[in-house]
C-alpha cells in the first residue's frame, strides 16, 4: 500500500508519475488487463492523476475526461502494454452496459492497462482483484489524501 498526502495539483501529478514508474517496471503484471479503479468525490483529483499517469506512460495525444463517451483508448509503446483505456463510469446506468461497449474483451486482454474513474459503480463487471486508488479531500482547499492498494 502507498499513501500520499498532496497540497497541490502538481503534487498529485508527481504521485501519478511515481505510480507510473512502478507500473512500467511491470511488477503488477496479471493474467488479464491491469485494472486500476479510482474512487473519490467529484473534484478530488482522479482525472488530474490519470492525465499525468497517461503522459508518464508515453501517451502524447491529449487525455480528456471520457465522461460522455464512457471510454477512451490510447496507444502505448511498452513491452508489456499496448493500450491504455480510460473509463469514466459516472454516467453508467447499469454495470451490464459496459459489456455492450466491448468491455468484457478489454478486461481479458493482458496488453491493456485500464484506469476507471468511479470504478465502484461497475464493481459487478470487474474482476475481484484489481488495484484501487482512493482520493479524499483534506481540510484545506488543495489538500488531498491518496491511497494506492494492490
Ligand atoms: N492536491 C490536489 N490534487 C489534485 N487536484 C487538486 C489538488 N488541489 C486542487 N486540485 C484541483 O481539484 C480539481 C480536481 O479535478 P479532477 O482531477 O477533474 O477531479 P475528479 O476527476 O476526481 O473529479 C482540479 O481543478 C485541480 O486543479
Ligand atoms: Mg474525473
Amino acid at each position: 500500500m502507498m499513501k500520499f498526502h498532496t497540497l497541490s495539483p502538481l503534487d498529485t501529478k508527481k504521485c501519478a508519475e511515481k505510480f507510473a514508474t512502478e507500473i512500467k517496471a511491470g511488477v503488477h503484471k496479471k493474467n488479464g488487463a491491469l485494472i486500476i479503479g479510482f474512487v473519490g468525490d467529484l473534484g478530488s483529483g482522479k482525472t488530474t492523476f490519470i492525465k499525468k499517469f497517461a503522459r508518464a506512460l508515453g501517451v502524447r495525444s491529449s487525455v480528456t475526461s471520457p465522461t460522455f463517451l464512457i471510454q477512451k483508448k490510447y496507444k502505448l509503446k511498452h513491452k508489456n502494454f499496448l493500450s491504455l483505456i480510460h473509463v469514466d463510469a459516472y454516467r453508467i446506468g447499469k454495470p451490464g452496459e459496459m459489456n455492450r461497449i466491448g468491455f468484457g474483451d478489454e478486461i481479458k486482454n493482458k496488453n491493456n492497462i485500464i484506469v476507471i474513474e468511479w470504478a465502484d459503480m461497475i464493481k459487478k463487471v470487474l474482476p475481484k482483484k484489481i488495484m484501487w486508488v482512493t482520493f479524499k479531500h483534506g481540510k484545506k482547499e488543495n489538500e488531498r489524501y491518496i491511497t494506492v492498494k494492490k
